[in-house]
């Protein structure tokens, strides 16, 4: 059975990814996370085993842990999910973006290359192609890179050094760039499970700006399924984009949130929109779906409707990411404080 190592995992997308790996026990999962805080082991609650997935606590920016991890775990295809990850953390401090997301993929690079890994799959975000206007087309993987905020520089960043792994030392690795991910298990940062659980205990609903802003919403098992096919059948050295033909303005996001929950829009609060705030973005998912037979399975109206209805009935976990309390998981269950 071959090995995967899934940087990242203990996080919203690399957790849901682990989890469908965990299910389909195809392979072995050896997960790196250094369980900053948008990781938490409650994602992978009854996943861990320790023998078909296992968990190594450490940072993709650590030589010595990389060294360890690949001498001793004999992994053929690394899955690098590992990322700061949120566009406001970046603008108010840009400097652990550029440690992770550029030195910390730097140093996978060259382990997972000292490894001799078979391939590589960087996950990375359609952030990087910048921002469209309201009649431009769709982003395609030939879509100039155009980052605007730290965060997405920062992925920019790693996504230029593995493309150079490529040319320059012959790596086999392939780059995915995805639109914004819904589902269970994602940080009370982002847009739709602050808004869900927001509206749930009665808070207000920070919109930025006009709230007019265009993202296009893909559910998290749809990206999965991308970065899987991207492994198994993609070519080496290129770029695959994902998306859910899902655009929709954030106030309508937020509405719908509104509705399911049945909260009040009294709720809704206009603030002073984010600096540099990227306007639309979209993601025309030809090349993966001709190449890689990939499909969105979920509608935005169905997945959202189930992603607010996991938040509602998965209480225990919004409570224990609220006040803190999943930062205690490893040291209950490894003996061991962080
Ligand atoms: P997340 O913030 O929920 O999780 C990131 C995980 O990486 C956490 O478990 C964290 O502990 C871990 N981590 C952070 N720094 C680390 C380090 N130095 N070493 C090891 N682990 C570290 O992020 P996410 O939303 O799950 O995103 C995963 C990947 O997908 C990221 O690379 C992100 O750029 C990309 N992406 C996300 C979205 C989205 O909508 N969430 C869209 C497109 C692409
Ligand atoms: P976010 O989930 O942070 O993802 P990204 O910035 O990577 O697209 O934000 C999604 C959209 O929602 C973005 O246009 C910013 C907006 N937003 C708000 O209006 N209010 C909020 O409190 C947050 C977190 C985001």
């Amino acid at each position: 059975m071959q090995t995967l190592l899934v940087t990242g995992g203990a996080g919203f997308i690399g957790s849901n990814l682990v989890r469908m790996l965990a299910q389909q026990g195809q392979y072995r999962v050896v997960i790196l996370d250094a369980l900053t805080y948008a990781g938490n082991l409650e994602n992978l609650e009854g996943v861990i085993t320790g023998s078909a997935v296992k968990f190594v606590h450490g940072s993709i920016t650590d030589v010595e842990c990389l060294a360890n991890l690949f001498a001793t775990e004999s992994v053929d295809s690394v899955l690098h999910l590992a990322a700061e990850s949120h566009v406001d953390r970046s603008i108010a401090s840009a400097a652990p973006f550029v440690e992770t997301n550029i030195t910390g993929t730097l140093r996978l690079l060259e382990a997972a290359r000292a490894a001799g890994v078979k391939r590589f799959v960087h996950v990375s975000t359609d952030e990087v192609y910048g921002t469209l206007g309201p009649e431009d087309p769709a982003f395609t993987e030939d879509t100039p890179l155009q980052p605007n905020s730290p965060y997405s520089a920062s992925k920019a960043g790693s996504d230029m050094l593995v493309r150079a792994f490529v040319h320059t030392h012959g790596m086999d690795c392939v780059i995915t760039r995805c639109s914004n991910n819904y589902g269970p298990y994602q940080f009370p940062e982002k847009l739709i499970p602050l808004m869900t659980l927001n509206a749930l205990e009665g808070k207000p609903l920070p919109v930025y700006g006009d709230g007019k802003q265009v993202r296009d919403w893909l559910h998290v098992e749809d990206h999965c399924r991308g970065i899987m096919l991207a492994l198994e059948h993609g070519r080496a050295g290129e770029v695959y984009n994902f998306g859910g033909y899902g655009e929709r303005y954030n106030i309508d996001i937020v509405m719908a949130i509104l509705e399911r929950t049945g909260a009040d829009t009294s709720l809704i609060r206009y603030v002073t929109d984010r600096p540099g705030h990227d306007r639309r973005y979209a993601i025309n998912p030809h090349k993966s779906s001709s190449e890689l037979g990939w499909h969105p399975l979920h509608s935005v109206e169905e997945g959202l409707a189930a992603t607010i209805d996991w938040y509602r009935s998965n209480s225990a976990w919004c409570e224990n990411v609220r006040s803190g309390a999943y930062m205690e998981y490893y040291a209950k269950h490894y003996g061991t404080s962080l």
